[in-house]
């Protein structure tokens, strides 16, 4: 893997489904599965084998027919949880462990009510115990948003003498800063012993609206791995939008970070999930929200028809949207309106354009959007067409 070469660890089907009310059953799972292969992600997170025996089951159907991608299953630090999912995963071509424990002093004392020499013994041996199931290993230190660096440093050369190759750094209550972020990342690079056997992942949530932004932070700073979900779904706020750090990294080359991912499957896999989900996207969501590249002020549309990339960052097809649309409201002008009229065969000239823009007016103050079938009539109904 070149140092250039960001993993895109997806987690739509463990993260992403800890979404209150919205379970998937196995076929379903299995759908979207397929999808994340063809797009391009380097690890799915299939589920939590020992939480119940649908997930089981799913992540067993998923290791049987995923062909390029890594398949994952999440554990807590207890030798029942990864023996399970070692089971689960053995169809899988590239199976992974993920597993690790609470490493915040609020974990530490009030979940686990243990000390931090403890948890860094409970990290060692379950390492070492999913290493004696499978080699690639990925350790997480739940709350590390919130755990010091230096005990944090610590946590990540134990999981690393146990031989775990990737080590997940999860903001799990979303509350870092960018820069925190990043500083923690850089911290951990320059400062855990061995850190040359294993990647650094960032994993953050989006309580504050930040999990995008502080995964760039991390891989800007030194890490190779983002987990992300499809449309940012996941617990509370959600986790941070695949489709979102993707964009960013294509849309500025001179980061010299790439992906593996096909953009031009976003839009469709976007769809598939919020429809088996049954998770509305809003429709200003980044990327493939249903306004993402649409255009309803004059000003804006009157640029974007003389040339795209007046108002637009990037190209639609990309993403596997169509193309950018031009929306008719009371806000727009006659360049909008004649380049819509257009598409639906009519050519007017200047002085009938005047005429049909009145018309219009009149009709976007009363309809809030005008549609095809709205422009027919008000054009056959202004006066110079009559
Ligand atoms: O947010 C988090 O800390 C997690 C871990 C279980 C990886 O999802
Ligand atoms: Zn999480």
């Amino acid at each position: 893997m070149s140092n250039s070469q960001i993993q895109i660890f997806d987690t739509t089907l463990r993260d992403g489904e800890q979404v209150p009310g919205c379970k998937l059953n196995t076929n379903q799972k299995l759908i979207i599965a397929k999808q994340l292969d063809l797009l391009g992600v380097d690890i799915i997170e299939a589920g939590f084998p020992v939480s119940s025996p649908g997930d089981f089951k799913s992540v067993e159907e998923i290791s049987k027919i995923v062909k390029n991608a890594t398949v994952c299953g999440l554990t807590r630090s207890v030798k029942n949880d990864i023996k399970v999912a070692a089971e689960a995963l053995k169809y899988a071509k590239k199976p992974r462990i993920h597993t690790g424990i609470g490493t915040s002093d609020s974990h530490i004392k009030y979940k686990f009510k243990s000390n931090r020499e403890d948890i860094l013994l409970r990290a060692f041996e379950a390492v070492k115990y999913a290493k004696s199931f499978v080699e690639d290993v990925e350790f997480y230190a739940e709350d590390a948003g919130r755990t010091d660096n230096e005990y944090l440093a610590r946590v990540c050369e134990m999981a690393i003498k146990a031989g775990a190759t990737v080590l997940n750094i999860p903001d799990t209550t979303g509350y870092c800063l960018p820069s925190e972020y990043g500083a923690k990342i850089k911290y951990l690079k320059e400062n855990v012993k061995g850190i040359e056997k294993a990647i650094l992942s960032c994993h953050c949530h989006n309580d504050l609206g930040l999990a995008t932004a502080n995964s760039i932070e991390g891989v800007i700073n030194g890490a190779r791995q983002i987990e992300c979900t499809i449309n940012g779904i996941g617990e509370r706020a959600g986790n941070t939008a695949l489709e979102e750090v993707v964009m960013i990294l294509k849309q500025h080359p001179y980061l010299n970070l790439d992906t593996n991912i096909n953009t031009k499957h976003l839009y469709a896999i976007s769809q598939l999930v919020s429809e088996s989900m049954g998770i509305y996207t809003q429709p200003n969501k980044a990327i493939v929200g249903a306004n993402a590249f649409a255009h309803s002020s004059g000003i804006h549309q009157d640029g974007v028809i003389k040339n795209r990339e007046t108002y637009e960052i990037m190209n639609p097809k990309d993403v596997g949207v169509t193309d950018s649309a031009i929306v008719l409201t009371a806000r727009s002008g006659r360049a909008a309106l004649a380049y819509r009229a257009k598409n639906v065969g009519y050519e007017l000239t200047k002085l009938q354009l005047d005429d049909v823009y009145a018309n219009f007016l009149n009709f976007a103050d009363r309809k809030k959007e005008i549609n095809d079938n709205d422009i027919h009539e008000i054009i056959e109904t202004s006066r110079v067409y009559q």
